[in-house]
């Protein structure tokens, strides 16, 4: 609040922690948007709302202490880590029963394969804006439907932050970094830039062919590229308009392609522009 008083600028990276360098990416983007005068908050909260009951929260990957070595290397000047009990009255929900939905641009994609996620993730950015009170929030390109529905949701609900969205760090084989690749093992780890191969697949076709290309002809493509990879499993691919999120039935240059793949218990998910 005192940083607020004295008219510092400030700016909040959201994260779930096991921090790489696609999260710190965000904490200097955040450094350069606040100014030298300004503050930079990292948050780290596995948020249970935004998962389902099937899915991995107790078995996400946690390392508090080197996440907090990386936030000071980094140059982040405070560290959130709140507790359940401060986020939602205790893991026991009954005492905890307001959310925020979006109820348009998270129907598709990632709404679709993971009913609850995308209202866990508003209710708790909206928590987090107003307990930091942020003038600009950081997100990664990564998570492009998240970005687009925490843009949506300021707009919606007159949230006084600024969301910058910034692009998404790679390891040198095109693999999105993501705390959930240490699910993979040594045999699935050669083949988890399926994601990425696939989306410059798609990118060269679209680039090579001088009319729209229809999705269906797309998808058979990565479905073939899919069988060179065993291991993976194709949870969905779609096309979209990178805006509205709106789904793209003939695809051309500009048009947004996400995908989710499973490798046994690790689900991964990029996205990239045609
Ligand atoms: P988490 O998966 O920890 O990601 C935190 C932020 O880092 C998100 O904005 C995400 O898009 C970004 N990010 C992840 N991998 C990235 C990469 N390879 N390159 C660039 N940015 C990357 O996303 C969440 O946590 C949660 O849903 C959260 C927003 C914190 C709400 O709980």
């Amino acid at each position: 609040m005192s940083w607020r008083r004295e008219g510092r600028r400030i700016g909040l990276v959201p994260t779930m922690g096991y921090l790489h360098d696609g999260h710190l990416s965000l904490v200097r983007r955040a450094r350069k948007a606040v100014g030298s005068d300004g503050r930079v908050v990292v948050s780290i909260y596995v948020n249970p709302t935004q998962f389902s009951p099937t899915e991995d929260l107790s078995a996400y990957p946690r390392d508090l202490k080197n996440d907090l070595k990386r936030c000071r290397e980094y140059g982040a000047d405070q560290v959130f880590v709140p507790r359940d009990e401060v986020m939602y009255a205790g893991r026991e929900s009954s005492c905890y029963s307001t959310f925020v939905t979006e109820e348009q641009l998270g129907r598709s994609m990632e709404g679709k394969s993971r009913p609850v996620h995308f209202r866990g993730v508003t209710t708790v950015v909206a928590k987090l804006f107003n307990i930091v009170l942020p003038d600009i929030a950081v997100f990664g390109a990564k998570d492009w439907q998240q970005a687009a529905i925490v843009k949506r949701m300021v707009k919606d609900l007159n949230f006084p932050v600024r969301v910058i969205v910034n692009p998404t760090v790679r390891e040198k084989d095109g693999l999105a970094m993501s705390s959930r690749n240490a699910y993979l093992s040594a045999e699935e780890r050669p083949q988890a830039n399926v994601l990425w191969k696939s989306i410059k697949l798609a990118r060269e076709t679209v680039r090579d062919s001088e009319t729209a290309i229809p999705a269906s002809r797309l998808k058979r493509k990565i479905e073939a590229l899919m069988k060179s990879h065993p291991l993976g499993r194709l949870d969905y691919v779609e096309f979209f308009d990178p805006e509205t999120l709106e789904i793209s039935r003939q695809i051309k240059r500009g048009t947004h392609m996400a995908l989710a793949v499973f490798f046994n218990k690790a689900r991964l998910i990029d996205n990239g522009r045609l």
